[in-house]
This record gives structure tokens, sequence and C-alpha cells, in this order.
């Protein structure tokens, strides 16, 4: 796995919905090759532990985070409008994508944006994103942009269908090969279930608390299941995408 440090311009960090933030970093000619899902690990001025976002994009030299401020390093984030931004990537797993097979990609919530530079790898990608509320609804167009069949169901119904992202893949599910999901636990859950029921194979991306990022501190140990054995690994380092079938949720 190849990281490094880099102290990458900020170029702009716009608000796009309620609390949620589009960073955009250059890359200024940067070699590394990032893959869709891994994430980054971003220095907060004033705070020890860096805070894991995951890639939305790493396309025409240009890094996009998009988070939601949620505690104090994310409101520090979202304050940050020059200079440069310390950042450790690219780190983890991401998804298996292979050719000649149709996705379908669920975001929920903050979830949603790692999936836009996943749609990017894709070939004509159904993509499923799911929301509270329209407030908080984000990069439609953007998946629009890429190419991408875009579904969109909120809790609420004030945009998009009401109801949940696993009712929108219960209703499309023939259409595709195979899943990539992130989100909140209990959605990936649901959609492991889906998929489970109906014989597609499904790929998670796990969030847990980091301290380290890079495998040394074990913070982030989740629960897998290997050839029938319960073993721990790290999300930072072994996920933070995993084969569904072998999560203990
Ligand atoms: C692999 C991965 C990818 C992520 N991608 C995104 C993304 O693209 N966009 C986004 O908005 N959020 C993402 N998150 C969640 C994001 O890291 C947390 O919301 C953020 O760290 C909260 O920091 P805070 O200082 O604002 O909150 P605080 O609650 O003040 O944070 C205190 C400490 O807990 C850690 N922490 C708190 N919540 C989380 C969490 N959910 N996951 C991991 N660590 C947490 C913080 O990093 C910090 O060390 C991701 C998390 C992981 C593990
Ligand atoms: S965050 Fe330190 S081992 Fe994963």
């Amino acid at each position: 796995m190849k990281y490094d440090v880099r102290q990458l311009p900020l170029i702009s960090n716009r608000e796009i919905a309620d609390g949620i933030f589009d960073m955009r970093l250059s890359l200024e000619g940067e070699e590394l090759t990032v893959s869709c899902g891994q994430f980054a690990h971003v220095y907060v001025p004033g705070k020890t532990l860096r805070r894991p976002i995951s890639v939305c994009d790493a396309s025409d030299g240009v890094l996009r985070l998009v988070y939601q401020v949620k505690g104090e390093g994310t409101k520090i984030m979202s304050q940050m409008n020059g200079g440069s931004v310390d950042v450790l990537y690219p780190l983890g797993n991401g998804f298996d994508i292979k050719s000649g097979k149709r996705y379908c990609l669920i975001g929920g919530g903050i979830g949603v944006p790692p999936m836009l530079y996943t749609a990017k790898q894709c070939e004509a990608p159904l993509v499923i994103t799911g929301f509270r509320s329209e407030s908080l609804v984000i990069l439609q167009d953007d998946f629009k942009a890429a190419g991408c069949e875009v579904l969109l169901c909120t809790d609420d119904g004030t945009a998009g269908r009401q109801g949940f992202v696993t009712d929108l893949l219960k209703e499309n599910i023939s259409r595709v090969d195979e899943v990539c999901a992130c989100g909140p636990s209990p959605m990936l859950r649901a959609v492991a279930a889906v998929c489970r029921e109906q014989g597609v194979p499904c790929q998670i991306s796990l969030e847990e608390r980091m301290g380290c990022g890079v495998g040394a501190c074990l913070v982030c140990a989740v629960k897998v299941c290997k050839n029938g054995e319960e073993i721990m690994q790290h999300v930072c380092k072994d996920g933070p995408v995993f084969n569904a079938e072998e999560v203990v949720f």
C-alpha cells in the first residue's frame, strides 16, 4: 500500500447542503494512484488525531472530500479558507470493480460521496442514493454528469421517492450483477440481507472510529468471518471495504 503525507493547496471549501461541505484540493501533478473507496486522513490544526474522509473524487488534478460537520474537527475543517491542507492518503482498500459487470452503487447520507469516484470506475452503473430529507441531498448532478442512472429517495419524501434505499434495491436488483454500498451500519446490514436473499455479491464500506489510520493502533478493529473462523481485522488497513458476507454485524 503506497501512501504519503502531502500539503495540498486548498482550492475551495463550499457548503453544498445543510452542514455538508465540498473541499477541493489541488493534486499539483501528484503521482499517487487512488482507488475508489479509499480515504484520506486529514490533519486538523489543534487536534492530535486526523479525521478520516473518503475520497469523493480524484480526477483532473483535484482531490475532492465531501464531509458533514459532526464535531469539533469537521467544524474546524469547514472554516478552512486558504493555504494548504495536510493530508495522509490514499489509505485503505477500496471497492473491487471489474469490467463487464453492471454495478449498483448505494450511498446513504454521508456515505454517498465515495460512490461518485466509484461510479467513475464503473460502466453505466445504477446509483441509488438515500437521505433523511431534501436539505441533505448532495451530488445528484455529479452522478448524472458521470453518465449514471441515479435514483433518489428520502426518509420523509421531501425529495425523490419516500422510502429507503433497500426498497429501490429490491425493485432493481434483477438489473445488476453486483452491489457496492456505503452508509450507516443499519443500512449496510439491510442491503447485505437483500443481496444475500437474491444471491447477488455485495461489498460494503464500514465506518469505525480511527486513530492512526494505517493499522498500528487497533482502534478500528471489526469482527469478520473468513473460512468459518471469526477474526478481528482493521477497518483502516484491511478495509474500509469488506465482502458483506464476511462481516459480523
Ligand atoms: C473510512 C471512513 C471514511 C469516512 N468518510 C467520510 C466522508 O466522506 N464524509 C464524512 O462526512 N464523514 C466521513 N467519515 C466520518 C468522519 O471521519 C467523522 O464524521 C469525523 O471524523 C468526525 O470528526 P469530528 O472531530 O467532527 O467529530 P468528533 O465526534 O468530535 O470526533 C472525535 C474523534 O472521534 C472520531 N470520529 C467521530 N466520529 C467518527 C466516525 N463516524 N468515523 C470515524 N471516526 C470518527 C474523530 O475522527 C475524532 O478522532 C468517515 C469515517 C471513516 C472511518
Ligand atoms: S486506526 Fe489505527 S489500526 Fe486502524
